[in-house]
């Protein structure tokens, strides 16, 4: 009986396993060199950790079960829940600000469709601590340098950023009430991905005043903060974060990615936690679904039970990351390359009573302790077999063990060109890397 993978979860063979490193190598050296050190969880929380504050979307997905103990847990569908548990468990001691990354693996039961999995990774860039708009320039800074580095530029990829706080402004303006925002947000942020027709069923659901319905689809339309500015009527409290959007397109700019990057007050974010600037990244021909998003996020930690602290930060996967780097030609996974293939002759050898075959075996081991890779052949085939299988390796050199050994020496085939040369043993072996 043949078991097929489960639904939404991939095979990671050899070259699948390339291109995933090479996205999350990417990932890691570009969150270090924005001064963010690497910290991890565990995989399954307490179920209650992703129904406080993630929103009803995730908590619709969660993959949960029962422990022996009948304690209700959850496989993780996202991390900044655990990294609000781990911080505030270590509030005193851990200096600040806090800046962190992770690349954790993460489950939603979501509906498979292409880019989206029930299975994936996602690269968490979060600083904690810091109340102003300069971190949030920070973490989208870091998303943009590692897009910018793997070749995705200005005409592929756009941050769309809004502030979760200035529609809150805005809705509040036009008569609706606090308690009623957070079952509002979940709604437009569908506005993006649903059909037209489907979002406006929606929205009537939750605002049957069709004038207030039309004013929030105008809003959400509208491209400039001056647009924004004028229709608000210059409430206060719309200005205000205005002007915070203002200083963060400044420090965009002074950073260099201002390009990448436009205002977009349809942006609202899935998830419930966020309260201050919100953003997503999508591709410029809008044809895939956000390759990433966040925001900030100030009451989390208060409501995990720590002290009121501010945070901001985002996540990125790899699945829409993946497509469309393969769409622009930009995947470049490492080729695994070895430094020796070791290779015997035809005929059989023996040297002081040794087979040439365990003349290969010990030398490969020596090769490998002295911290080169090598490897050997497991067939006793001929040399021109085992050249190919040296170069199928991707060998940089082949070691030929042959006649010559009897003089106390071998052969050393540079495979690119083809150039051999007579070494002795004793030199190549105190030196290997110089041949
Ligand atoms: P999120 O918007 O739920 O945010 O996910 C961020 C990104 O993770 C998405 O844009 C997408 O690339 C990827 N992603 C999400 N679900 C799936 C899926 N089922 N299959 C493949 N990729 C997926 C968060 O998770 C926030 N915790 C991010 C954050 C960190 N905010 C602040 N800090």
């Amino acid at each position: 009986m043949k078991i097929p993978p489960v639904k939404g979860t991939r095979d990671f063979y050899p070259p699948d396993m390339a291109v995933r490193n090479f996205i999350i190598d990417g990932w890691k050296r570009v969150s270090l060199r924005n001064g963010f050190q690497e910290y991890d969880g565990p995989i399954f929380e307490y179920l209650k950790m992703f129904q406080i504050k993630s929103g009803e979307e995730i908590a619709e997905q969660l993959f949960s079960l029962k422990d022996r103990g009948g304690r209700d847990l959850a496989i993780r569908p996202e991390i900044t829940p655990t990294l609000a548990r781990m911080v505030n468990q270590q509030i005193n001691s851990l200096p600040k600000p806090i800046k962190w990354f992770s690349v954790p693996r993460l489950f939603r039961a979501e509906r498979p469709q292409r880019g989206r999995l029930r299975e994936f990774f996602q690269w968490n860039i979060d600083i904690i601590g810091v109340d102003d708009v300069l971190a949030d320039a920070e973490t989208i800074f870091c998303a943009i340098d590692y897009l910018q580095e793997v070749g995705l530029t200005p005409d592929d990829v756009v941050v769309k950023i809004s502030s979760r706080k200035m529609l809150a402004a805005y809705l509040k303006s036009i008569g609706i009430a606090e308690n009623r925002l957070e079952a509002l947000y979940v709604v437009l942020d569908k506005r993006n991905k649903v059909k037209p027709k489907a979002f406006e069923e929606m929205l009537n659901k939750q605002i049957p005043d069709s004038e207030m319905a039309d004013k929030i689809q105008t809003f959400m339309d509208l491209d400039t903060l001056s647009a924004v500015e004028q229709m608000s009527g210059q409430d206060k409290k719309v200005d205000e974060c205005i002007n915070e959007l203002l200083e963060l397109n400044r420090l965009l700019n002074e950073m260099g990615v201002g390009d990448y990057c436009k205002f977009d007050p349809s942006i609202v974010r899935g998830l419930a936690y966020y309260t201050g600037i919100v953003y997503e990244i999508y591709d410029k021909a809008n044809e895939l679904r956000a390759i990433g998003g966040g925001g900030r996020y100030n009451d989390l930690l208060k409501q995990f039970g720590g002290p009121a602290i501010p945070a901001t930060g985002f996540g990125i996967g790899d699945c829409i990351l993946g497509i469309l780097l393969k769409e622009k030609g930009l995947l470049k996974p490492k080729t695994p390359e070895l430094d020796y293939f070791v290779a015997v002759v035809d005929i059989p050898l023996t040297f002081d009573n040794k087979k040439v075959e365990d003349v290969a075996i010990q030398l490969t081991a020596k090769l490998r302790r002295s911290g080169l890779s090598a490897n050997f052949s497991y067939k006793s085939a001929g040399l021109s077999k085992q050249l190919k299988e040296a170069s199928d390796q991707n060998a940089k050199k082949c070691i030929i063990i042959g006649e010559e050994f009897k003089n106390n020496e071998l052969v050393v085939k540079d495979m690119a060109t083809g150039k051999q040369d007579l070494v002795n043993v004793d030199e190549f072996l105190q030196q290997p890397r110089s041949f």
